[in-house]
């Protein structure tokens, strides 16, 4: 017996550990290539996910699950080098005229020229709720963490676990808040020249192309939707589902905000002379 036992300690502690390793979504099991025509790729496995760009098309890929309340994260390592004009989407979005959407965009810059990192958050097809920063790392060099808390309450947006964004639910005051249309995650690497680089004054660079975005640790906690109901149901004890910002966080947020916010649509009084949106002079 105990000669058995000891053989099989260590053998648990590799399934432990691997089983931890695993955690990440694989690319094959959870994600499908959309479009792009071979340029978008799942290497390594499933483990490796990579979308390319050239002047013929840019390619993209989404989750095979659509989820009503979610928090997701994934490591991304954006185009390198001359990337003007090309933009890195990673969102989530469900469908029609009337969608809630919830974006996390990056726009490339001239060499060494740092990227814009653009959110958004539409509800009932409503969006105008921009707010862009400077990320405080180069995010070409390394994998960084991206990641959307969606929950009843909040939607926060999170880069390497710190909140730079907290969207919360003001039903109350009459304002939308995304809860009842599911979403899929989707991502795309595309060519925006037109709009992306300094409003289109420079444009892309095709002698740099292929342009290259690479994936992974795609996490999906989530209430998974299938055939009109929520795998959650009523009670749902998983952390994420009732995250908000505790002080510390709520601290952390304010700084990146300070030091690192470049545009923010609730202070834009020129864009809407009419009166800035109503949640902008909420708590
Ligand atoms: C590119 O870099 C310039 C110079 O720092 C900056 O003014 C501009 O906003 C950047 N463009 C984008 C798309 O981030």
């Amino acid at each position: 017996m105990a000669s058995s036992s000891s053989s099989l300690l260590p053998c648990l502690l590799t399934l432990f550990l691997f089983m931890k390793i695993s955690l990440a979504t694989n690319f094959y099991q959870a994600t499908e290539i959309t479009w792009g025509n071979g340029r978008g790729q799942i290497l390594n496995n499933g483990d490796l996910l990579t979308l390319s760009l050239d002047k013929t098309s840019g390619s993209g890929f989404q989750s095979k699950n659509e989820y009503l309340y979610a928090k997701i994260d994934m490591d991304i390592k954006l185009v390198p080098g001359n990337s003007a004009g090309t933009v890195t989407a990673y969102y989530l979005s469900s469908q029609g005229s009337t969608h809630d959407e919830i974006d996390f965009e990056f726009l490339g810059n001239l060499s060494g020229d740092p990227y814009t990192l653009h959110t958004n958050v539409f509800t009932q097809g409503k969006g105008n709720r921009e707010q862009q920063f400077r990320l405080w790392f180069d995010p070409t060099v390394n994998f960084h963490k991206y990641s959307v808390v969606w929950n009843p309450q909040h939607i926060i947006f999170l880069v390497d676990d710190t909140p730079i964004r907290d969207f919360k639910n003001h039903e109350s005051q009459g304002i939308a808040f995304p809860k009842n249309q599911p979403m899929r995650m989707y991502s795309s690497l595309w060519d925006a020249e037109d709009w992306a680089t300094r409003g289109g004054l420079v444009k892309t660079d095709w002698s740099q192309a292929p342009f290259k975005a690479s994936y992974q640790n795609f996490n999906e906690n989530a209430c998974v939707w299938s055939s009109g109901s929520s795998s959650c149901g009523s009670s749902n004890s998983q952390p994420w589902f009732n995250q908000e910002l505790d002080t510390a966080n709520q601290a952390a947020m304010k700084s990146v905000q300070e030091k690192y916010m470049i545009y923010n649509y609730c202070t834009d009084v020129k864009r809407f002379s009419q009166g800035l949106p109503p949640e902008c002079s909420l708590p």
